[in-house]
């Protein structure tokens, strides 16, 4: 699959992230088809890729978004419970559950229903990207990475490309341009069998316990950490409060 060819993307899973992993699929430009397991759960995945804080309508209020482009993105996006309906996606994103046999299952499912060609990712927090390809056939392997985007979507720039083994280059840079065409900044990650999470993740949780040990060590309060990592490192929220930064108290 090259490139070019990527024009209908599948995500799987309309919860907080496939939402808006399809929305800013659809503002680059992609068809796409959301899969989850009921219609009300599809209304909601609609209602928060229109009408919520992060959604399509609020871009448009704030001017980030022209009114004829929401539209567009609008119509570009189809909704559906029954996984047979993805059988002519170039790509799919899945983004169901932090459960790998859960994910394993979906993407053995998906595997015989889509067409031999289509390349297979999943937003993972952080399961090794090879062993969620276990079920699938050897020639999908080939075509199967990790694709970690961040929340909320449509604010988070970055998304972690995640290679295995098996995964062609071919692969990773098509993986890479579409995460590229849909507004994102892309990092190359390498699969790790005994791990979990990539970069940012990983990062982010030693520095978590690093402060978390301070404050069991009686060396400083939730609160001053947070005040001074937000103001001393620029860290947009804190560690314990989530406060400070844009819009913030410090
Ligand atoms: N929430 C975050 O901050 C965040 C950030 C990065 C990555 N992730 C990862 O993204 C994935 C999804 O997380 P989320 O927070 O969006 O979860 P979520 O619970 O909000 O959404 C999951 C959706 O998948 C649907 N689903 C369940 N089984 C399904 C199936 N068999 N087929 C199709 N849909 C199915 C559910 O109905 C639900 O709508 C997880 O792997 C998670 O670790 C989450």
């Amino acid at each position: 699959m090259k490139f070019e060819d990527v024009k209908k993307i599948g995500v799987v899973g309309g919860g907080v992230m496939g939402g808006g992993i399809a929305q800013v699929m659809a503002i680059g430009g992609y068809d796409v088809i959301v899969r989850d397991l009921d219609d009300e759960t599809i209304e909601k995945t609609k209602d928060a890729m229109f009408e919520s804080k992060w959604g399509m309508k609020r871009s448009v209020e704030v001017g980030k978004l022209g009114f004829d482009q929401c539209n567009e993105a609008m119509a570009r996006v189809s909704f559906t419970t029954d996984p047979k309906d993805l059988a002519d996606v170039d790509m799919v994103i899945e983004a169901v559950p932090e459960d790998l046999e859960l994910k394993q299952k979906v993407f053995q499912e998906l595997d015989e229903i889509i067409k031999p060609e289509a390349i297979f990712t999943s937003n993972t927090s952080g399961y090794v990207i090879e062993e969620l390809a276990e079920n699938v056939l050897e020639s999908r392997k080939q075509l199967f990475a990790g694709m970690h985007f961040f929340n909320p979507v449509p604010v988070m720039k970055a998304v972690e490309i995640i290679a295995t083994p098996q995964t062609t280059d071919e692969t990773a840079e098509v993986v890479t341009k579409v995460g590229e065409k849909a507004g994102k900044v892309t990092g190359q990650v390498k699969d790790m069998p005994g791990t979990y999470g990539f970069i940012v993740n990983r990062v982010f949780g030693a520095a978590r316990r690093e402060a978390q040990k301070l404050v069991d060590d009686g060396i400083a309060t939730e609160e001053e950490i947070d005040k001074m990592m937000i103001t001393g490192r620029n860290w947009p929220v804190g560690f314990f409060s989530g406060r400070g930064g844009i819009g913030g108290q410090w």
